[in-house]
């Protein structure tokens, strides 16, 4: 269950750890992408599971860092004590502002000089953590792994922030990974940790690919959405082919940076999908989740996709020039940008380690393109903003 109908897409330059968490803090879902070996997408999935149901900043010092720097950086966080992290991840002590400024005199002392001790907790021990930073006791609080390994640091602002997220039954954040339907090595492995396994695969209406999938739903336990699917035919042989389907991705070729419709001459838009596979699920009777995927560039896009039957939308292009997006900040002249691009591009194929989307032919031709997208700070602006747009949206609608 999610709280916000957000996913974000599983494509290298969008979802790893940085955005799966701030997905699910904020109460939608992250679905990991898949260009990368199992082990290191297991390692991000477990990451999301082990933080804490609150946003953490990388906000600390090292004990060989200058004082002036350090003393620079805590005004513009606005905190009066910064954790010190020593090189192996543990939590030293504190420095306090107004003792830094004491000892800084040529500006090159190093912070740990001033060291002392201060509360740092563990994942269990945030909820007291926000407490304490409420009631003035502290701005910035270390929180640290169950083995006592430096995760983040809790402030003010993020312990004040009322978000909804979206957590299992353990109350752990939820998370989703992309999976390929043949390769049920990866999808075992990360089946322990995730909430829902996620098909990636750009056609999924290809009897290999239903047999791999009706195959693979027999191995895992985790929620599995399949997809991509595009038609009413799609969904009825999906259902009717893979014994356990708990959701579907639905659109084909219309992603901001596809070119299937060029490339291929095919093309089903994510809206007539939609309601296609909706169509298809009300003649089934069957009442399972439709994620809408590609091309929505405005919550007024959401909207109508969740008019047309949609429980979800996915987004590639929104999130893509977000702070917390995979992909390097790049400035050009004055103005910044992050990469964006298909998944199916020549950069991404070519970091290709799965085997399957659009690349098991043996003739490789390029689906998707690589560009760059202006720069749009925290994705929690994005949501909130797009959250409030589909409300606004439903209001209009009566619904
Ligand atoms: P947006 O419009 O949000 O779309 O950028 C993201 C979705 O596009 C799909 N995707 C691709 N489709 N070639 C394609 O035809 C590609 O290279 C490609 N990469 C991603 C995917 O469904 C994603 O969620």
């Amino acid at each position: 269950r999610l709280w916000i109908p957000v996913v974000s897409s599983p494509m290298d330059t969008v979802t790893e750890f940085d955005m799966a968490t701030a997905m699910a803090l904020h109460g939608g879902i992250g679905v990991v992408h898949r260009n990368m070996p199992v082990d290191n997408q297991v390692e991000i999935v477990k990451r999301v599971k082990e933080h804490p149901v609150v946003r953490l900043r990388p906000i600390y010092a090292e004990p060989i860092e200058p004082c002036s720097r350090v003393i620079d950086a805590m005004v513009s966080e606005g905190i009066r004590e910064i954790p010190i992290v020593d090189g192996l991840g543990r939590v030293v002590g504190y420095a306090k502002l107004y003792r830094l400024r004491e000892v800084c005199v040529s500006g090159t002392e190093p912070v740990e000089k001033v060291v002392e001790s201060g509360m740092v907790v563990d994942v269990g021990g945030v909820e007291g953590a926000r407490k304490a930073i409420l009631r003035g006791e502290a701005d910035a609080i270390a929180v640290v792994s169950r083995d006592g390994v430096y995760l983040g640091t809790l402030v003010l602002r993020d312990a004040i922030e009322e978000t909804q997220p979206a957590t299992d039954s353990d109350g752990r954040l939820l998370v989703a990974a992309a999976i390929s339907p043949f390769d049920i090595d990866r999808a075992k492995k990360l089946d322990r940790y995730v909430d829902a396994l996620v098909s990636d695969v750009a056609h999924f209406h290809n009897r290999n690919v239903l047999e791999a999938a009706k195959r693979l739903v027999k191995e895992v336990s985790k929620d599995f959405v399949a997809g991509n699917i595009g038609t009413y035919e799609a969904a009825i042989d999906t259902l009717s082919t893979v014994e356990r389907v708990d959701g579907l991705r639905v659109g084909i070729g219309g992603g901001s940076i596809c070119t299937t419709a060029d490339v291929g001459g095919v093309y089903a838009p994510t809206l007539w999908a939609v309601a296609s596979v909706r169509d298809a699920l009300e003649e089934l009777g069957v009442r399972i989740p439709i994620v809408a995927d590609g091309g929505i560039r405005t919550s007024g896009d959401a909207v109508k996709a969740l008019a047309a039957g949609a429980s979800s939308v996915m987004l590639g292009y929104l999130l893509a020039g977000t702070d917390e997006a995979s992909a390097p900040l790049i400035a050009i002249g004055d103005t910044l940008y992050k990469p964006y691009r298909g998944m199916a591009s020549r950069g991404a194929m070519a970091r290709r380690y799965a085997v399957d989307r659009y690349a098991r032919t043996v003739k490789r031709v390029a689906e998707g393109v690589e560009g760059l997208v202006p720069y749009r700070g925290p994705v929690s602006r994005i949501l909130k903003e797009f959250v409030e747009g589909i409300k606004a949206g439903l209001g209009y609608a009566g619904a």
